[in-house]
């Protein structure tokens, strides 16, 4: 059943991992689903926000009434995010991007040559940080998937990255993270306020993420 609360709202959500290419046949990437993000996409769009969706290679299938711009690599994620949040209320970065990327794409396939090989990365754009830096009074929602000191090390993501909330959710946990249909998950917000959420469907989770996000726009 489709809702209006989110009516009249642009959103960009976005989602997936970035593919990093080495050289024509190979690349660095990550366990990413997309699940998590595109949940999210559905959700504000049945509340009826207008949302695009920036999104790195998933195989899932465009949630209904959502726009998605495809992109592979964190570059392409960049540029496609700069652009569609120029137009945006807010945005939930759920992606999965790669910090680093191959300095030089090799043209032709890298040959098996000795025993050890070294590869030269060089930093990303941090699209979150960027966009924190410009969102002025928009709402800016980031992930932080943790292993360990999970709650300093997302207040410290929260801080850097001048987002509104982050969403913790942990690696330990089992049913929850990459690749699985359920998760487990806490919303820091600015102030420092924390709250915790039990373990359910994605698209739950989704939901309260969406209310968080609703209640920041209304204020
Ligand atoms: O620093 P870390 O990657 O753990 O931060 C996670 C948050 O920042 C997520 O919301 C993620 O989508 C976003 N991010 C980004 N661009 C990057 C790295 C992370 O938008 N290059």
């Amino acid at each position: 059943q489709v809702e209006t609360t989110l009516k009249g709202r642009k959103l960009m959500v976005t989602a997936g991992p970035t593919l990093e290419p080495i050289d024509p046949v190979r690349y660095i990437s990550n366990h990413s689903s997309g699940k998590m993000g595109y949940a999210i996409a559905a959700e504000l769009s049945r509340r009826g926000a207008e949302v695009v969706l920036v999104s790195g290679r998933t195989g899932l299938p465009v949630p209904q009434g959502v726009k998605r711009v495809d992109v592979l690599t964190a570059e392409e994620m960049y540029r496609a995010a700069v652009d569609t949040f120029a137009g945006c209320d807010g945005a939930v970065m759920c992606a999965a991007v790669a910090d680093y990327t191959p300095a030089e794409v090799a043209v032709t396939k890298i040959k098996k040559e000795g025993a050890e090989w070294t590869l030269t990365l060089r930093q990303t754009h941090d699209i979150a940080a960027e966009l924190g830096c410009v969102k002025g009074d928009r709402v800016l929602v980031g992930f932080a998937l943790e292993t360990d000191h999970e709650r300093e090390n997302a207040v410290k993501k929260l801080q850097k990255k001048h987002l509104d909330f982050i969403v913790l959710n942990s690696l330990a946990e089992a049913g929850a993270g990459f690749g699985v249909d359920t998760n487990r998950i806490t919303i820091i917000d600015r102030e420092g306020h924390a709250e915790e959420y039990g373990l359910k469907p994605k698209s739950d989770v989704a939901r309260d993420i969406a209310d968080k996000i609703e209640k920041y726009l209304d204020r």
